[in-house]
């Protein structure tokens, strides 16, 4: 079965950091973005079942009332499967009681909250403002509202962080009881305001510090490292995005949104006069048989728990060690094998991308 991604490029203030497709939130251009938006979907989805919807941005929640309705119309052409993760992303200045009964009843089942983190020195460099109060009142009313899978956002490495404000954050966002957390390295990506105002990165060495800190801390508490980033109470990994790490397909709907179908993999256009024009793909390239066991190693690797050999070598009629230099990388300890799956270990993770260039 194939998942669903839908992007809303609107927010209503670009944080500093940001290199997502996004603008700022203005209803001229809104409405008719979710009008394409409804053309491209009846065009592109089949009718078949999916297994999960991800509606993400930008900021979907910063929609108006009456276009939340339009666009929650839109998705129910999706045919969903039993139980069919439903995703939402939020900020937090927008949960209300009116957002969240909408979502309710239109079956979303998973809130995904932009956080970021707590620590004032953070906010300033990020441009975020949630006091822990707001954002603990916020997760009471999401909870009134029947939502049993939360995930919130956390960015660290800001410069200027210490491994003591990390611990505080850290503290903080369990205190929330979130069911997944997301915690993403502060990225100082071209053209944003942090790379226009020549901020620098924190040193390599702390960023690795307090990535340990982060995987350890959370463990402690019971949460399930299980991708690179992202980490889950028992049973509340995200359906939707292990789609994507287990290189099975998805549609990608939006301004900017990338897809993967029929082997397939294309990405929208982010130019928003393209897409009012109804040129909604920008590019697309079919993939051989090569390049989907490529990506298969290079998303499998970021589950901790690895890729599993068998199925890889029923899918693709190869051995895996023939196909790749596995038996050095075990020899050498960038990989290791275990019940039938070959990973990372959880300590050489950081560097993953230097072990898959090793490999592929
Ligand atoms: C596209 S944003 C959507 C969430 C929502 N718009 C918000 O900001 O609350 C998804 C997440 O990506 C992360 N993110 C975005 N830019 C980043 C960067 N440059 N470095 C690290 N994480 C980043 C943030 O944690 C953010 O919540
Ligand atoms: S981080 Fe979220 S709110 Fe900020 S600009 Fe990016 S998408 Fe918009």
């Amino acid at each position: 079965m194939r998942a669903v991604y839908i992007h809303i490029p609107f927010c209503k203030t670009i944080c500093s950091y940001c290199d997502f497709c996004k603008m700022l939130y203005d209803p001229k251009w809104s409405q008719k973005y979710l009008i394409r938006l409804r053309e491209e979907i009846d065009d592109l989805y089949n009718g078949e079942e999916v297994k999960s919807i991800y509606i993400g941005g930008g900021t979907p929640s910063v929609l108006s009332g009456r276009e939340l309705l339009f666009l929650m119309e839109t998705v129910r052409v999706f045919k969903r499967s039993l139980n069919c993760e439903f995703t939402f992303e939020c900020n937090v200045d927008d949960i209300t009681e009116e957002l969240l009964s909408v979502l309710k009843r239109y079956g979303v089942n998973r809130l995904s909250v932009g956080v970021q983190s707590f620590q004032k020195e953070n906010q300033h460099i990020l441009g975020r403002h949630h006091e822990f109060s707001d954002v603990e009142s916020k997760m009471a009313l999401i909870r009134t509202y029947g939502f049993k899978n939360i995930n919130l956002d956390l960015i660290y490495a800001v410069p200027g962080e210490t491994v003591k404000m990390l611990r505080d954050d850290l503290r903080l966002f369990l205190k929330l009881k979130p069911d997944h957390i997301s915690a993403y390295s502060l990225m100082i990506e071209p053209n944003t305001l942090l790379w226009k105002e020549k901020i620098r990165p924190i040193p390599e060495e702390i960023d690795e510090d307090m990535y340990m800190y982060i995987c350890s801390f959370l463990a402690k508490k019971g949460y399930k490292h299980y991708e690179i980033s992202n980490f889950a109470l028992e049973d509340k990994e995200s359906r939707h995005n292990l789609t994507y790490w287990n290189n099975e397909e998805y549609y990608g709907f939006g301004l900017g949104a990338s897809g993967y179908l029929d082997q397939i993999r294309y990405t929208n256009t982010k130019s928003l006069t393209k897409y009012f024009d109804g040129e909604f793909r920008a590019v697309q390239e079919l993939l051989t048989e090569k390049d989907i066991m490529d990506n298969e190693m290079m998303l499998g690797f970021r589950k901790i728990k690895g890729i599993c050999i068998q199925e890889f070598e029923e899918k693709y009629r190869i051995k895996m060690e023939d196909a790749y230099p596995i038996k050095p990388l075990l020899k050498n300890g960038d990989l290791e094998e275990k019940k039938g799956y070959i990973y990372i270990p959880k300590e050489k993770l950081y560097v993953m991308n230097e072990i898959l260039l090793k490999m592929i």
